[in-house]
């Protein structure tokens, strides 16, 4: 099938039907409320859906509407979204909500260039809450879409091309179905195809409904689409992040620049030229100390890789803010990075305080 010959208007009444049959449970498909389903589709950035379903119901029972997320204490929230990655999703979803409630009245705007003013929300997110929640014919273009698309009419533009996703988002929005509840359930159902048929490795065209319509199916070209961009290398830090332990906790601080800037870390430096841990140490202050243990990890972060050395002392004097591991565990927020090193305490055989479970 050469590419003019496809047509996206013959997508909706296959998929739809398979949707009906085939849709997942999931919570933020139960009651789509904009509310429900901006934070739905936020946590599902970057993130898998089962891996979201948990984060999802913790965060819609502590904050269930816009005002309560508007004056939730920064730490709470942060707390909520520990693990997630990716921080500045959370904090941008605090400020729209704070104008949806200084200026919107607590509502969501039904227009779709109004959505896509607010703080966090693209097009993407913007098409997303206008079609599930208000039934409004907009495309909501992500990774699965553009995947679903791609193979569909085997188009080899590549997919950061921001074009291709303005093309998409026109040919689509053109084929949306005429009521409200079809139109949410298109969106949900390229979403559900792309998750459970059109996968990126395995694809699963024997039972798919738009087989007969697909060319890379067809043609046998699924690998080949969609064309993704090439990924710069990413670049490797070597860090020394330190537990110091202290007569009232662990030391946390708060970053101040770099990768998580904003966010508590337990306190760590980037290593330059043969620095030593102790180096850094003498340079907070610290003198008097016993190291206990040393244990490596890494974490990679988008764009890149830290190799990591974290480094357990003891001291009388703690240089920075510590806290129990009772506050660590229930109530400071810490990304997942620094939060790994707690393994060095578990796997050491420690007093009482210190058996946890991380
Ligand atoms: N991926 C992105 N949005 C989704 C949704 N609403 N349901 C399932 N998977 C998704």
């Amino acid at each position: 099938m050469k590419k003019s010959e496809f047509s996206f208007q013959r997508i909706p009444a296959p998929l739809l039907s398979w949707y009906q049959q085939h849709k997942r449970d999931l919570p933020w498909r139960e009651n789509p409320t904009p509310y429900r389903v901006w934070v739905s589709e936020i946590m599902l950035q970057q993130t898998r859906v089962e891996a979201v379903k948990e984060y999802y119901a913790r965060f819609m029972s502590a904050l269930p509407t816009v005002e309560d997320l508007a004056v939730c204490a920064e730490e709470k929230l942060l707390k909520l979204w520990e693990g997630l990655g990716y921080y500045s999703r959370v904090r941008n979803m605090q400020k729209t909500a704070k104008i949806l409630v200084n200026e919107y009245g607590g509502e969501f705007p039904q227009d779709i260039a109004l959505l896509k003013k607010l703080p966090g929300i693209g097009s993407y997110t913007a098409g997303a809450i206008a079609s599930i929640a208000f039934g409004q014919p907009t495309a909501a273009v992500d990774g699965n879409v553009f995947r679903v698309a791609a193979r569909l009419e085997e188009n080899p533009t590549v997919i950061s091309d921001p074009s291709y996703r303005k093309y998409l988002e026109k040919e689509l929005s053109a084929v949306y179905p005429n009521t409200k509840e079809a139109c949410s359930a298109f969106t949900q159902s390229l979403f559900e195809v792309g998750a459970l048929l059109c996968k990126p490795q395995s694809p699963e065209c024997a039972v798919c409904p738009l087989k007969e319509l697909c060319g890379a199916y067809l043609h046998g070209t699924q690998r080949d689409f969609p064309v993704l961009p090439q990924k710069p290398p990413k670049r490797n830090e070597d860090v020394f992040v330190f537990l110091i332990e202290t007569p009232q906790g662990f030391c946390i601080r708060r970053r101040e620049e770099g990768v998580l800037k904003g966010m508590n870390e337990f306190p760590s430096h980037v290593i330059k030229n043969g620095e030593t841990a102790e180096n850094i140490l003498n340079e907070w202050g610290m003198y008097e100390f016993t190291e206990v243990k040393r244990q490596k990890y890494t974490h990679i972060f988008t764009h890149i890789r830290w190799n990591m050395t974290c480094v357990w002392v003891k001291t009388d004097v703690a240089p920075f803010d510590a806290y129990t591991v009772g506050e660590i565990t229930e109530t400071v927020s810490l990304p997942t990075a620094f939060r790994q090193c707690l393994g060095a305490l578990k796997d050491t055989k420690q007093d009482e305080q210190l058996r946890i479970d991380v």
